[in-house]
């Protein structure tokens, strides 16, 4: 038999029934590529990067700072991509909008990055969903520091423009833990005329503390502050351009890990991949479940920690999560939905509804998809109540344009009955864009 697989542009269609083996080496760090990018822009000198992630939402970064007057080498799979560094206050006005795509990282990075560019004036915008997602969360404290940003719906949504001005410092106290707000403030205090103090509710991915401090730039975390995770920077120091080695993403070897338990004779490495203590809690959710997943080659990459990952099948249970965990799964939770279908028990997911605002709803996309396939699960207003033990069918389901649940539904067709036919399947090239081809080699085994 052939593999249980066949794709046309825009939509896929699967059979469970098959199996899954080899090695996989999943693609660069989103998180970590956007910022190479952004860091070795405001540089001097140049930076290179090793594993760069050749995927939609790190081009359109790549895009935005080259007509902003930054060089950048062609970004292709395997290739180092240079970076000119135009220094801290080199970027040139651009003439045209800057198109974030898709990509919420690109706009939110972006709003921090240029707030403090004075005398310019730039605007960002971005795709369908891009420009029904907030704002807000950057734009309003960058109003604090100085920062002039206007748009629709008060300033929240884009297209937004940005009137650059001298920003000072401050301290912000965040009520969402994310990153890309933390980044954006950094980014802002980079030129601010005093330091910026950033506290968060719980301790979001710290990608940009890493790189920025290894560029030299001046910052203090204290992940134990009495008011929450806090990092000041201090503005003035120059950046240097450094060599960046990008590891893989652990939420693109998410959906080879949920799928190496799930498959009947499976059995996958998936190489290289990121292990940063920040973005591990599926690996904390995955051993709840008592998944026998083994860590192998544990190193330290260029200041992010990395390793292998074996799995295969096993019996799962059930899983509660909520509150300081979700920050460090918060782009694992569609798959993780799938997993728990097949758990002993019911999972439930809360404190989720950072969800409804990512590049779609994701809490609603995997219940109305996943309902589709004949799952029955509840969605409460920050999470999913799962019963476990469920069989799926193969059903006519759509990404919604949604890169993580096309992903995610791929994972589930493959466990489910019969033939699943994923509309929209395409999506998946905003983070992973050879996850087609990796799945039909690793079915072949
Ligand atoms: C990201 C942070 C997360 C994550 C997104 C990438 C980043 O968003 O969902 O995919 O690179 O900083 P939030 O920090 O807004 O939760």
């Amino acid at each position: 038999m052939g593999p249980a697989f066949a794709s046309d542009m825009s939509s896929t269609s699967l059979s469970g029934g098959g199996s899954l083996r080899g090695s996989v080496r999943v693609p660069g760090d989103k998180s970590i590529s956007h910022r190479a990018l952004l860091f070795g822009a405001i540089a001097e000198g140049e930076t290179t990067i090793e594993g760069l992630l050749p995927a939609e939402d790190p081009l359109s970064t790549a895009a935005c700072l080259r007509s902003m007057g930054v060089g950048i080498s062609a970004i292709e799979a395997g290739s180092i991509v240079r970076v000119q560094g135009v220094g801290l206050d080199g970027l040139k006005e651009p003439k045209e909008i800057l198109n974030c795509g898709n990509s919420g990282t690109t706009m939110r990075l972006m709003l921090g990055l240029l707030a403090g560019r004075a005398d310019r004036h730039f605007v960002v915008d971005g795709d369908a969903s891009l420009r029904q997602r907030p704002m807000a969360r950057v734009a309003r404290p960058l109003a604090e520091l100085g920062g002039d940003i206007s748009g629709r719906e008060g300033g929240n949504k884009a297209p937004l423009a940005i009137r650059g001005k001298e920003l000072k410092g401050g301290c912000i106290t965040t009520p969402v833990a994310s990153a890309q707000v933390k980044s954006a403030l950094l980014l802002a205090g980079l030129t601010a005329n005093g330091p910026v103090t950033v506290i968060e509710p719980a301790l979001s991915r710290d990608h940009s503390e890493r790189m920025l401090r290894a560029f030299g730039a001046e910052l203090s975390s204290n992940p134990q502050g009495e008011k929450g995770p806090s990092v000041v920077v201090q503005p003035g120091s120059a950046l240097r351009g450094q060599q960046v080695v990008v590891p893989g993403d652990i939420s693109s070897a998410a959906f080879w890990l949920v799928a190496g338990l799930l498959v009947p004779g499976a059995e996958l490495t998936i190489e290289n991949v990121g292990l940063n203590p920040t973005r591990t809690g599926i690996l904390d959710v995955l051993e709840m479940m008592q998944a026998p997943l083994k860590v192998q080659n544990q190193r330290d990459v260029a200041g992010e920690p990395v390793g292998d990952l074996l799995v295969k099948p096993a019996e799962l249970k059930s899983f509660s999560i909520g509150g300081e965990l979700i920050p460090r799964l918060v782009d694992e939770i569609p798959i993780l939905a799938v997993a728990a279908l097949a758990a002993e028990g019911t999972s439930i997911i809360a404190d989720a509804a950072e969800l409804r605002v990512k590049e779609t709803d994701r809490l609603a996309v995997m219940a109305r998809q996943l309902r589709a396939m004949g799952a029955e699960l509840e969605e409460t207003d920050d999470g999913l109540v799962i019963p476990g033990g469920q069989r799926l069918q193969g059903a006519d389901v759509d990404s919604e344009t949604d890169h993580r649940v096309a992903m995610s539904l791929a994972v589930a067709a493959l466990v489910a009955e019969g033939e699943t036919h994923i509309a929209r399947a395409d999506a998946a090239a905003v983070s992973y864009p050879t996850f087609w081809d990796d799945l039909d080699r690793l079915q072949r085994g």
